[in-house]
Parts: C-alpha cells; structure tokens; sequence
C-alpha cells in the first residue's frame, strides 16, 4: 500500500500511526496502532477523532489487518467491531461497509480491501478541498466567524471541512476573525481548533461557549460554520454537543448558519434527526473538580439541530440553501 499521511494520522511502509488528540495541544505523541482492537479503543477514547478521520481510519486499520495475514473471519468481525466503535458518526459505518461488509460474498481479498481503504482516503482529501473551495466564497473580509468543536484536519484526511472553508479563505487573503467555542466537556475547540489556528496563522480568540450568544448580539459575529456527524434525510444534523444552542442563537440573531460535510456524513436511510443515535459518555468528562464525585451527570457527546435552523449546507458539490436540500 502506498504511504498516506495527514495532520492526525500517517500510514507509513504498512504501519498505522495516529496522533494522540487526548494530549494534544501540549504533547504531540504518535501512537502506532497494531490492531483492529487498538483502533476501536483509541477512537473511543477520542485519541482519534471527527466524523471523516475515523472512517479514514478504521478503514486502514482494516486493510493493514489483512495485510497481516488475518483471515476472512477475523477481518470481518474486526469490522464488526470497529462498526460499533462510536454510534453517531455515519462516516465511521460508511467507511468499514465501503471497505470490507458490502463484500462478505464477494470481492474481498487482501488487495481490493487495501485498494478500497486507500480510496476512503484520497476522497476525503479531496473532499475536503472542495468542500473549502464551494465555501471560501462565503467569507468576506471583516467577517467574525463563530466555530464549534473541531471540524478541521484534525477531523479529516484533508483541510477539514469547516476549518478547511477558513483555510481555504485564510491563503485567499481574506481578512477575518474567529470566535472558537471551546467546546464542553472535552474542549475540542480551546485544545484542537485552537491549535490548528494557531498553527495556520488565522487570527482567532478562543470563548467559553456560553458567550456566544452576547458576542452574536454585540455584532461581533457574521457567520457561523460547523461540521457534522450524521445528516438525516431531511436535513437534520448531529454535530458535538452545543451546536444546536449555537443554531438557536445564530437564527435569534439572524446570522447565517452554514453546515460544512462530505456526501459520507450524509444518511439517506436515516429519515429525521429523530433517529439519529446520540452517543452517551462517561459522566466523569462533566464531572468538574469541584462537583461531588457521585453528583448525577448527563452527557450526551452530540445534539441534533433541525434543519430549519440551518442557512445552507456546504458540500463537495457546492452551496445549497436549505429550501434546496433535496436527497429525493
Ligand atoms: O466527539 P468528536 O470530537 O469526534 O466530535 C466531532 C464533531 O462533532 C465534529 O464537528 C464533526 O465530527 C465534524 S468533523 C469534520
């Protein structure tokens, strides 16, 4: 297989490396994953994360198991397991289907399994570019962007897909400012958008996200872009945590919402946000140091934010306002 490699994962002479994002901003450690075993802990762990990287990279970690000489037993239940690793995100299913399940009767040999999982990701790179490319042209100079969680190249095989529109706009010479929501429980945004930013030399200024709301009403913000784990037939969306209040705010405030995604976070056997399955986590991510350590906790990791509240969608294909939304 050919050597691939992106800002949270390298595949490299038949060997799987991702970076750890638990660590991430202050230590940045490679952590080689061995087996199919190892992978579904690390994205559950969120060592490695987003909705696009994590098909990326249980697909590789697919392929690379075969390479190894795993039989066909054995590769397809570690796609069975790697299936479940986390609920919500539809790329992470998408991606394994693609690579080995879609073919239990068929084509599945140690080559067309690595051809397949070098095609996940080459497309989400080029994915991404265009997804970056449709929305640059939505960013005008004076611009406050407000961003959630991170949809960045962190998230992806690429540029990102909301981080890859700013990107995108940044190297166009475009004059604007970012409000990054750090993103409770787990802080994606303060660590990991934040770092990428920094990184990119975008100008940004990190909020808590409880402060969103009045920097909307000071006119302080333009526009909002978010990425997504699952987008329902009809719109509907699941993104971290926190996106919907996001939506409320920005459709009170009259300010355009733009969900930036690739066609694998679309799931057209998936009616409305209804029927989206919100992951739970573990209580101790809310648990602050200063809560009881048995106070009662409720932590879904995503929400879903009806299409109503959504401006437009970016996608590979372009632009499309929501009246256009149409997956018929
Ligand atoms: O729990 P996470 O960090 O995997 O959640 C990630 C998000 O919610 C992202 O916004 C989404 O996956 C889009 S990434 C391009």
């Amino acid at each position: 297989m050919k050597n691939m490699s992106s800002m949270g994962l390298i595949f490299e002479n038949g060997k799987l490396l991702i970076l750890d994002q638990q660590l991430l901003p202050h230590q940045e450690v490679w952590l080689t994953c061995k087996s199919p075993e190892k992978m579904t802990q690390y994205i559950q762990a969120l060592k490695i994360r987003g909705a696009p990287l994590i098909g990326v990279a249980a697909a590789l970690s697919l392929a690379a198991f075969a390479k190894n000489g795993a039989n066909l037993n054995e590769i397809i239940s570690a796609a069975q397991m790697l299936r479940k690793a986390r609920p919500t995100a539809v790329n992470l299913m998408a991606a394994v289907d693609r690579v080995v399940l879609n073919h239990v009767n068929g084509d599945l040999t140690v080559d067309t399994i690595a051809q397949r999982a070098e095609a996940v990701f080459d497309e989400d790179v080029a994915l991404c570019d265009a997804i970056g490319e449709h929305g640059q042209s939505l960013i005008l100079d004076g611009d406050g962007i407000l961003t959630h969680c991170n949809a960045g190249g962190l998230a992806t095989a690429g540029i990102g897909t909301a981080l890859g529109i700013l990107r995108r706009a940044h190297e166009l010479g475009r004059n604007f400012h970012v409000f990054v929501d750090e993103t409770r429980p787990l802080l994606q945004g303060a660590r990991l958008t934040a770092w990428e930013l920094g990184r990119l030399g975008i100008p940004y200024t990190l909020i808590c996200d409880n402060m969103a709301a009045m920097l909307m009403r000071q006119g302080r913000i333009q526009k909002v872009f978010v990425g997504a784990d699952r987008i329902a037939k009809n719109g509907d969306l699941a993104n971290k945590i926190g996106t919907y209040s996001v939506a409320i705010s920005a459709g009170h405030h009259k300010i355009p919402f733009y969900v930036a995604a690739p066609p694998t976070t679309v799931d057209r056997d998936c009616p409305n946000g209804k029927a989206i399955p919100i992951e739970q986590r573990d209580p101790d991510e809310v648990r602050a140091k200063k809560s009881p350590a048995t106070c009662d906790v409720y932590n879904p990791a995503f929400d879903v934010t009806p299409t109503e509240l959504v401006t437009a969608y970016v996608l590979d294909r372009g632009v499309i306002l929501r009246r256009d939304w149409d997956l018929q």
